[in-house]
């Protein structure tokens, strides 16, 4: 299809952030994916044909774990499955890395993305009570997910 998943650098950060303040009610800052940048994490932008980026996603690799941190596709580069194959890159990278386990949270209100995780084989273990800014003051509940992610020696039968 001629996109790729590139390893995001501080220079990508002015059209990543363009995506951010369309996709999020409370988007990251500039400060957050320098953070994250800095510490390390596993980051990729995704980019079409013609090298504009159409999404990206930002991980966190722990002890026998990994969490997702941020996963998003640009509006109108929405339901074309380039969530569903970042998320892929990423779990066969936990496979490699024999990460067992790849966590994240995600708002409760957020179906979209529920969806996806869902589709994709994510189960449902928990609550984080008024983990997120909902504006006005407000907050909004984390729904934790997780998926298992199977040995990359484990039969397939
Ligand atoms: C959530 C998000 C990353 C999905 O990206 P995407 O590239 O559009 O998703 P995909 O095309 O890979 O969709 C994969 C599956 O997710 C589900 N899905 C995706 N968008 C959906 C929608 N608008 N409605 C219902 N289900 C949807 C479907 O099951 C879909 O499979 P299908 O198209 O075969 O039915 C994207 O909507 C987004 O960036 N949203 C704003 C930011 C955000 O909420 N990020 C997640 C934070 S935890």
């Amino acid at each position: 299809m001629g996109e790729q998943l590139t390893s995001m650098t501080v220079d990508d950060l002015d059209r990543v952030l363009a995506i951010e303040v369309m996709a999020y009610s409370h988007p990251w800052t500039r400060g957050n994916f320098i953070d994250s940048l800095a510490a390390g994490y596993l980051a990729w932008l995704r980019t079409d044909a013609d090298g504009r980026c159409i999404g990206y996603c930002v991980a966190m690799p722990g002890f026998e774990e990994m969490h997702l941190l941020n996963l998003t596709v640009a509006p109108s580069a929405q339901r074309r499955g380039h969530a569903r194959a970042m998320l892929q890159t990423l779990c066969d990278t936990c496979r490699a890395q024999a990460l067992p386990m790849l966590w994240l949270e995600v708002r409760q209100g957020n179906e979209v993305a529920r969806q996806l995780y869902r589709r994709f084989g994510f189960e449902t273990v928990g609550l984080r009570r008024d983990y997120y800014p909902a504006g006005h003051g407000r907050r909004e509940d984390a729904v934790v997910m997780r998926l298992a992610i199977p040995r990359s020696n484990d039969a397939l039968v």
